[in-house]
């Protein structure tokens, strides 16, 4: 083959394929074009794969001039490329149409459940104060649940009725928060300040009653504590929860951990004091139980009644709660009906 009939081969395998670029007018033909000029089965792959076959003289100038048709339709590819990815997206442009007008559609938004707010919100009150939060298990011990807690072995608590007992026994659901008073004391030597919330469990069920609900456990023990520290800090915590108008009422009462013992009521969140069906007509309303911690609890932590003195209390979550919003049935704060958490 003489040089100048190579070159016109050559020219015209460039042209021929360089016109079928020109006629591309989608990415998709562009693809199958491109696969037809520089795949394996092209004219071009299939004469650089017959080079070797080509008398050694030749070899040179075909190679040559292969090279140059394949850069030529390679930079053709390219060109027509970015023309299509052009025309595309100006047509994509022109043919989408937001409608900005649209109204957006509504995301439902979570809340805190009327438990949790409340909860937070006593927890910020003492945090505050200074108090820290400890928590302990809720499978207790008899040991921990009552006996260091002062109960006597035959107190009515530690019924059947009231406390769900595991393992045969030798373990139980805590009835109450008051364990974790045993736990920090064991943990952390006095002074100490600590609120512990959690989960606490009794084999009770009613409108006011679940068998499962929440409980906050308080207690400060110092050297010269008193009764009046007590009742400071509640009724400063009162008056946060409630109102500063909200009037506070010791009333004596016993429970074997504290000594003296008393229950506070205030007055009723409804009526403002002049009796109402909330507050049974007495214008009153309990919430929570508190008192000095009696002397056999520090004894049995190893702690010295002669030095030290503290108080402590107890307050019902589900309860505050139930007062704070006029929840009048317990059993709607478990339902996890939508409609009525989404009122709170
Ligand atoms: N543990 C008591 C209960 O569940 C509440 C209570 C009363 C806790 C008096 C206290 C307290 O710390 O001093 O009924």
């Amino acid at each position: 083959m003489t040089d100048s009939n190579l070159s016109n081969e050559l020219e015209s395998l460039k042209e021929a394929a360089v016109a079928k670029i020109a006629a591309v007018t989608c990415s998709d033909e562009m693809e199958n074009t491109r696969v037809e000029l520089l795949g394996r089965k092209s004219e071009l792959m299939t004469r650089m794969r017959g080079l070797g076959k080509l008398p050694p003289d030749q070899r040179p100038a075909m190679g040559k001039g292969l090279n140059e048709v394949r850069d030529a339709i390679t930079a053709a590819i390219k060109g027509k490329q970015a023309a299509i990815r052009k025309k595309e997206l100006s047509e994509r442009l022109e043919n989408e149409v937001f409608d900005i007008t649209l109204p957006g559609r509504p995301i439902g938004m979570g809340r805190s459940h009327p438990v949790c707010s409340v909860l937070d919100e006593l927890m910020e009150i003492f945090i505050e104060l200074g108090f820290m939060v400890e928590e302990g298990p809720e499978v207790e011990t008899d040991e921990y649940n009552f006996k260091m807690l002062n109960f006597p072995d035959d107190h009515p608590a530690r019924d059947m009725q009231d406390t769900f007992y595991l393992h045969n026994g030798a373990r139980l659901l805590r009835t109450h928060t008051s364990p974790v008073q045993i736990h920090a004391m064991l943990r952390h030597k006095p002074p100490l300040s600590v609120i512990a919330p959690g989960r606490v469990y009794r084999c009770d069920s009613d409108v006011t009653h679940s068998p499962v609900f929440h409980q906050v456990e308080g207690f400060h023990i110092d050297r010269h504590i008193t009764f009046g520290h007590l009742k400071g800090t509640l009724e400063l915590f009162i008056h946060r929860l409630y109102g500063k108008n909200t009037k506070l009422r010791f009333r004596p009462s016993f429970f074997p951990f504290t000594e003296p013992s008393a229950e506070l009521d205030i007055s009723c969140v409804l009526c403002g004091g002049g009796g109402c069906r909330l507050c049974k007509g007495t214008g009153w309303m309990e919430i929570l139980g508190a008192g000095m911690i009696d002397p056999n609890v520090f004894e049995a932590v190893g702690i010295d009644p002669e030095k030290w003195s503290g108080y402590a209390f107890g307050v019902g979550i589900e309860r505050i709660a139930m007062l704070r919003y006029g929840i009048d049935d317990i059993r709607l704060l478990y339902e996890n009906n939508t409609s009525f958490l989404k009122q709170y």
